[in-house]
């Protein structure tokens, strides 16, 4: 049995746990991140593309925005396309120059983890049986086993950043935790495609056969995804069907159409909203989709992730650096704030473009008058531009000494 000790144990190194590792080593708090799958997984994981201006902001006064700056694709403006017409909403010009940057989440994953390395902090792939212990006592534990040995972990406090289907939530007592949830009739079969991007920014479509989304990944990789039933077997789709069906949703009266190349790699993902409320259990501290989970038609996720961490490494700093507890019982308050306001901006989304199986005629001409409204009124633009490129942030960079 190997026992060691560290300042704060983080469960996870998806971008919450790795993020916060490093913001906590660039203030000086030592961590111990424990992964259960392999770097190749982690890395490999084809996930989020959209990073939010505060994003990028916080990943380059970190050190380690490099990768997003130069290989990242800054976008000033996106599509929102319904009735075969493509409408363009120019989010930078609607909210003082802000963009986003379509860099893939496996790329940030991927800086991250080398910005750990060059630290010489611990960081440990492939622990098994990991488990949390001892929430309410001064030094929780986390155990696990790594390279045939049993590891436990002292630590002052865990971050939770093990994903929704992590350890971390379900090991809050029950009746500790209110859990707020939708389950939507559909899910999202996506794609990574070689081929150059058709549009130089991404198009959402509303079409009755089901809503498409155009996105990219690099000048030669081009990623798709399109409505489909949520339990749908992938099987059930032929590259051949899989064309038909994009072309029929996605051409435009325009003739603009998604470029066609060899399909990569395949998955369906099924769509939900979920909150856990408090995202603070004793020592235990969730973050990132351990916490909430977001349909990816609002591309919040990611970003929900760094915006959760930024104000736990306030709070951390605070506490080591003067004693102070203030900002660690404030955590999950104003975590949450931000998490329903990008609640509510993803269901709106979510709900605005898909093809409901079990809408009306009348909800079907409710979201083509709700489209029509927002691509018609400078209002609507600007509200979804300032929530798209993300809201202000509730915590300063200067609070966690950047
Ligand atoms: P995760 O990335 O899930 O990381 C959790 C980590 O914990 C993983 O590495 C996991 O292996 C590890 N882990 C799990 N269990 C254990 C355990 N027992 N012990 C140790 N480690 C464990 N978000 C956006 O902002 N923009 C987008 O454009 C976007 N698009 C998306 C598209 C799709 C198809 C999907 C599925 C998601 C999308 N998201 C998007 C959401 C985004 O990918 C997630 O919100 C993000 O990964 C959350 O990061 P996280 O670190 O909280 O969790
Ligand atoms: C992506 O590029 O993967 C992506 C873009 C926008 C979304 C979701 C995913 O809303």
């Amino acid at each position: 049995m190997a026992r060691l000790n560290t300042q704060v144990g983080i469960v996870g190194a998806g971008p919450a746990g790795l993020l916060l590792a490093h913001l906590l080593h660039l203030n000086g708090i030592d961590s111990v991140v424990i992964e259960n799958r392999s770097r190749e997984h982690v890395i490999d994981r084809v996930r989020a593309g959209v990073l939010e201006q505060g994003t990028v902001d916080l990943l380059v006064a970190m050190g380690v925005g490099d990768g997003a700056l130069r290989r990242g694709l800054r976008h000033e403006g996106l599509y929102i396309s319904f009735k075969g017409r493509r409408h363009r909403i120019d989010m930078a010009e609607l909210t003082g120059g802000k963009a986003i940057t379509v860099y893939g989440q496996n790329e940030v994953v991927k800086d991250l983890i080398d910005a750990r390395a060059a630290t010489g902090r611990r960081l440990y792939f492939e622990a098994a049986h990991v488990s949390v212990d001892g929430l309410d006592a001064s030094q929780p534990i986390i155990r696990f086993e790594h390279d045939g040995t049993d590891h436990e972990l002292g630590c002052d406090f865990i971050a939770g950043c093990d994903g929704f289907h992590g350890i971390c939530r379900p090991s809050i007592p029950d009746g500790a935790l209110t859990v707020y949830e939708r389950i939507y009739p559909f899910g999202w079969l996506g794609l990574l495609v070689e081929a150059a991007p058709s549009s130089d920014e991404l198009v959402y479509t509303h079409h009755e056969r089901g809503f498409a989304l155009f996105s990219m990944r690099s000048p030669a990789v081009t990623r798709l995804y399109f409505q489909v039933p949520p339990d749908e077997p992938i099987q059930h789709w032929s590259d051949a069907a899989i064309w038909d069906e994009l072309l029929a949703r996605m051409t435009t009266s325009d003739g603009w159409k998604p470029n066609i190349g060899r399909i990569v790699q395949k998955s369906v993902t099924p769509m939900r909203s979920f909150v856990a409320t408090p995202m603070r259990h004793a020592r235990l501290f969730l973050a990132g989709d351990a916490a909430h989970i977001v349909p990816p038609t609002g591309a919040k996720g990611l970003n929900l992730a760094a915006s959760d961490v930024l104000v736990l490494a306030r709070a951390l700093k605070a506490f080591y650096e003067h004693r102070r507890e203030e900002w660690l019982d404030e955590y999950s308050d104003v975590c949450l704030r931000r998490v329903w306001k990008a609640q509510r901006f993803s269901w709106w989304m979510t709900s605005t473009l898909h093809h409901s199986p079990d809408g009306s005629a009348f909800d079907h001409q409710r979201q083509i008058a709700d489209l029509d409204y927002l691509t018609s009124s400078r209002a609507a633009m600007t509200s979804l531009a300032e929530q798209y490129v993300g809201l202000p942030a509730d915590v300063s960079l200067d609070s966690v000494g950047l």
